[in-house]
C-alpha cells in the first residue's frame, strides 16, 4: 500500500454497507421481505461486516466455510480465520425461508439494519463448535453457553448493512479505514494494537508500553460489544482510558478507540481473531499476554501464544508480540516478568480480579503498583452502582 500500512486480511477492506446509491432501493425492497429479528451480538457483526473489520468476509458464512473455520481455523479459501459469524434461526423460520430469497434483519425496535441474501440454510454440530472453538462442551463456559442456546439452523450468505447506527462512544468509534487514516496522517507504519475488556491496570499499562518502545504508534483498542455479566461496563472502562491517557502517555504516540465486536471468550481461537481485525484496522503488531480472552481454567497461561505457531506468519500478516504474565516486583522497584525478574514470587505484588473487586467495593484504593490511583477512583465511583449479575 502507497502509505506503508499493512494490507487488509485478504488484501481489500470488504465493505458490506450499502452505497449511498443502493439504499434507497434496499429500504423500499426490505419494506417487501420476510424479517428476522437478530441480537446485540449479531447487530455487532453487522457493523463489523459494514465497516471492513471482518475484511474478506461479506457476511455470514456459509457452510463450506462454517466447517472449515471450525475444522481447520481458516476460510475455505485458505486465509487464516478462528471464529464462526454465524446467523442462527429456529428450524420453524428457517422453513419459510427458501435458498435464494432475500430477508430483512431487524433490531429489537424493528428497524431494518441489512439485508441478507440466503445463499444457503444448514444444520449444524452444536458440540463439535463448541469442543473445537472453545475447547469444552461445557455450558458453563460463556461462549459455549450462546452456542448451545441459539438456534439450529445457521444462515449463510452476504448481506448488505443499511446503515451504520449511531451508537455509543461515537468519538471513538473509527472503522477501519478511518483508523487507517489516522495512522497515515501521522506517519506510522509499525502500530501495535492492544485488545482489553477489563479495567486498565499496570500490566497493562507496562505491555502497552514495551511494545510501543519498538514501534510508532499504539492503538489502544478495548472491546465495547457484548461481554459477560460480571465483567466491569465498557463505559467504566473507557472512563479509566481517558484519565489513564490524560495523564500517563504521549498524546501523539497513541490512539484510543473501540472495537464494536462482542467477547467470545475463546482464549487461543479469539486470539488469532482479535489480530485479524486489528490487522483489518491497520495495525501491523498485536499484544498477545497471559491468558488472552481467557476465561475460568479453559486454557492454559500461555495457549493464546501458542496458538500462533499454528498458522503460516505470512498468511496471518500482522505480527503477534508476546508477553509473559508481568506484575510488580518490590526488590527491582518495577514492573517486571520472570523473563527480567530474578526474585521470588513473595516479592511481586499479584492480586487476583476478585481481590481487587473486594478492595474497590469496599472503597479502598489498591496499591499504586498494582493500578494508577486516577483509575482506581473512577472503579471505586462505578462500584457504588450495583454491577448486573450474569
Ligand atoms: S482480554 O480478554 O481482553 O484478553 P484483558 O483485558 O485482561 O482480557 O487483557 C488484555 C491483554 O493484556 C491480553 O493480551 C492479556 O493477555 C494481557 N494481560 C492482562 N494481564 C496481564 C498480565 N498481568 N501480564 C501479562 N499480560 C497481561
Amino acid at each position: 500500500m502507497s502509505n506503508g500500512l499493512i494490507a487488509p486480511h485478504g488484501g481489500e477492506l470488504i465493505i458490506n454497507l450499502a452505497a449511498d446509491a443502493e439504499r434507497a432501493a434496499l429500504v423500499e425492497r426490505a419494506a417487501t421481505l420476510p424479517q428476522i429479528t437478530v441480537g446485540s451480538r449479531q447487530l455487532a457483526d453487522l457493523e463489523m461486516l459494514a465497516n471492513g473489520a471482518y475484511s474478506p468476509l461479506h457476511g455470514f458464512m456459509t457452510r463450506d466455510d462454517y466447517l472449515s473455520v471450525v475444522n481447520t481455523m481458516h476460510l475455505s479459501n485458505g486465509l487464516p480465520w478462528s471464529i464462526p459469524i454465524t446467523l442462527s434461526v429456529t428450524t420453524e423460520q428457517a422453513q419459510s425461508l427458501p435458498e435464494g430469497s432475500e430477508v430483512a434483519l431487524v433490531n429489537a425496535d424493528g428497524a431494518v439494519q441489512a439485508v441478507m441474501t440466503v445463499q444457503e440454510k444448514f444444520g449444524y454440530d452444536k458440540a463439535l463448535e463448541a469442543r473445537q472453538v472453545y475447547r469444552t462442551e461445557e455450558d458453563a463456559h460463556p461462549g459455549v453457553k450462546i452456542v448451545y442456546q441459539q438456534g439450529d439452523v445457521l444462515l449463510g450468505g452476504p448481506v448488505r448493512v443499511l446503515e451504520l447506527q449511531p451508537q455509543n462512544f461515537a468519538q471513538y468509534r473509527y472503522t477501519p479505514t478511518q483508523s487507517r487514516a489516522l495512522f497515515a496522517e501521522r506517519g506510522w507504519k509499525r502500530i501495535v494494537a492492544f485488545q482489553t475488556r477489563n479495567p486498565v491496570h499496570r500490566a497493562h499499562e507496562y505491555i502497552q508500553k514495551c511494545a510501543l518502545e519498538t514501534v510508532d504508534g499504539l492503538y489502544l483498542h478495548p472491546l465495547v460489544g457484548d461481554t459477560k455479566g460480571d465483567d466491569i461496563p465498557a463505559d467504566v472502562r473507557m472512563r479509566c482510558y481517558e484519565v489513564l491517557l490524560e495523564k500517563y502517555y504521549p498524546q501523539d504516540r497513541v490512539i484510543l478507540g473501540v472495537l464494536p465486536a462482542a467477547m467470545r471468550y475463546a482464549g487461543p481461537r479469539e486470539a488469532i481473531f482479535h489480530a485479524l481485525m486489528r490487522k483489518n484496522y491497520g495495525c501491523s503488531h498485536f499484544i498477545v499476554g497471559r491468558d488472552h480472552a481467557g476465561v475460568g481454567n479453559y486454557y492454559g497461561t500461555y495457549d493464546a501464544q501458542l496458538i500462533f505457531s499454528e498458522f503460516d506468519a505470512d498468511k496471518l500478516g500482522i505480527t503477534p508480540i508476546f508477553f509473559d504474565h508481568t506484575f510488580f516486583c518490590k526488590v527491582c522497584d518495577a514492573m517486571a516478568s520472570k523473563k527480567t525478574c530474578p526474585h521470588d514470587s513473595e516479592q511481586h505484588i499479584m492480586l487476583s480480579g476478585t481481590k481487587v473487586r473486594q478492595m474497590l467495593q469496599a472503597g479502598e484504593v489498591p496499591p499504586r503498583e498494582f493500578s494508577r490511583p486516577e483509575v482506581a477512583s473512577v472503579l471505586i465511583e462505578a462500584m457504588r452502582q450495583p454491577i448486573p449479575q450474569p
